[in-house]
């Protein structure tokens, strides 16, 4: 009986669906109508979930910003060991030269999820200060997070680590909270820092691809980088596991049905690199370097573009294969 019910309710979802797409002169791709129906219904209501209670939401959802499978604690020290390494390559700086390259700089990091592990090392090779900017109040000193960075602590010695123990309220202690003078966490609306000409060094890693206004976002740099300053990103154009087929299939939900799934939980805003290029450009920010981190086969990609939302029909077949990309940013 209650299968029954599930299945009629999905078929009037599916109903539902059809007559709103009809309606827009719009049409879905899929391969299964019901399961389709499915996903729309659970991700409208915990969309719902997430607008109206936030908090709650995170709790539910137990985010930390680095998906599902992480393995244990030394693994995710590990993975910011690997951050840190990411953000010194890019910067073309050697780790016996880090020390001087980061001294006196002031860093902001965008998006660091539930553990600071990114501004610990900042701090720990020398930054003057990191402040870390959010949309969700992740960051959280649970058990599992301090074994975290007390393995962090760990793999470091000498100057290194004594400047690492400093960034806690108590020396070396993470239980006891940051010490603001190092690291300082803030969530704000939007995850802006609404700063004015304030750092020297502007990062982040997996978190553009999630913001909810972009444009904001972008202004937000623009406004908080000092004159001399670099913006550094790592942005991820894959689906994050929202694909129901195909790759690139998340690109193909009409733009209306996807913000009524998605728009208030933090997941990919689905804007490709062309738009990350034209909003660069209006923010008066100038591409210093633009680097795809993969791309999507072509012979998957002639398979979706036909069938992806008409905001992504323009951008040329090179740019909508890009899986992923690393942009520096500077003033113009
Ligand atoms: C996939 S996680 C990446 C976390 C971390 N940077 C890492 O590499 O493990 C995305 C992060 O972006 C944050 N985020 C989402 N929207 C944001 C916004 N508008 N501004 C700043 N951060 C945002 C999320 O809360 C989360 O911390």
């Amino acid at each position: 009986m209650k299968k029954c019910r599930g299945n009629l309710l999905d078929v009037w979802i599916l109903v539902l669906l059809e007559y709103v797409l009809e309606r827009e002169g719009r049409t879905l791709y899929t391969e299964n109508p019901v399961k389709d129906a499915v996903i729309f219904c659970k991700a409208f209501l915990s969309n719902q979930l997430a607008k109206f209670a936030p908090k709650l939401y995170v709790k539910l959802t137990h985010q930390t910003g680095r998906g599902g499978e992480e393995g244990d604690g030394s693994q995710v020290a590990n993975y910011f060991f690997m951050c840190f390494d990411d953000y010194l390559k890019q910067l073309g700086v050697k780790i016996e030269h880090v020390e001087s390259y980061l001294k006196n700089k002031l860093i902001l990091e965008y998006g660091p999820g539930d553990i600071l592990g990114v501004a610990l090392l900042f701090y720990a090779y020398g930054a003057e200060t990191v402040h870390c900017v959010d949309r969700f109040p992740l960051s959280k000193m649970s058990e599992k997070n301090i074994d975290i960075y007390v393995q962090l602590l760990n793999s470091l010695g000498g100057k290194e680590r004594k400047r690492a123990e400093a960034v806690f309220k108590e020396k070396g202690n993470p239980a006891s909270g940051f010490n603001e003078h190092c690291i300082r966490y803030k969530v704000t609306k939007n995850g802006l820092s609404g700063a004015n000409n304030a750092y020297d060094l502007i990062i982040s890693r997996a978190v553009l691809e999630h913001v909810n206004d972009l444009k904001e976002t972008m202004f937000d740099v623009k406004r908080c980088l000092k004159k001399d300053g670099l913006s550094l990103h790592e942005v991820d154009l894959r689906s994050h596991g929202l694909d129901r087929y195909t790759d690139f299939d998340f690109l193909t939900w009409p733009t209306f049905l996807y913000a009524l799934m998605y728009s208030h939980k933090g997941f990919p805003n689905r804007w490709r690199v062309s738009t990350y290029k034209e909003l660069a450009n209006s923010s008066r920010l100038h591409v210093k370097e633009l680097k795809p981190t993969g791309r999507l086969d072509q012979s998957k990609l002639s398979f979706i573009r036909p069938k992806i939302a008409k905001e992504f029909r323009l951008i040329s077949p090179d740019e909508l294969s890009w899986l992923g990309f690393w942009v520096h940013l500077e003033h113009a």
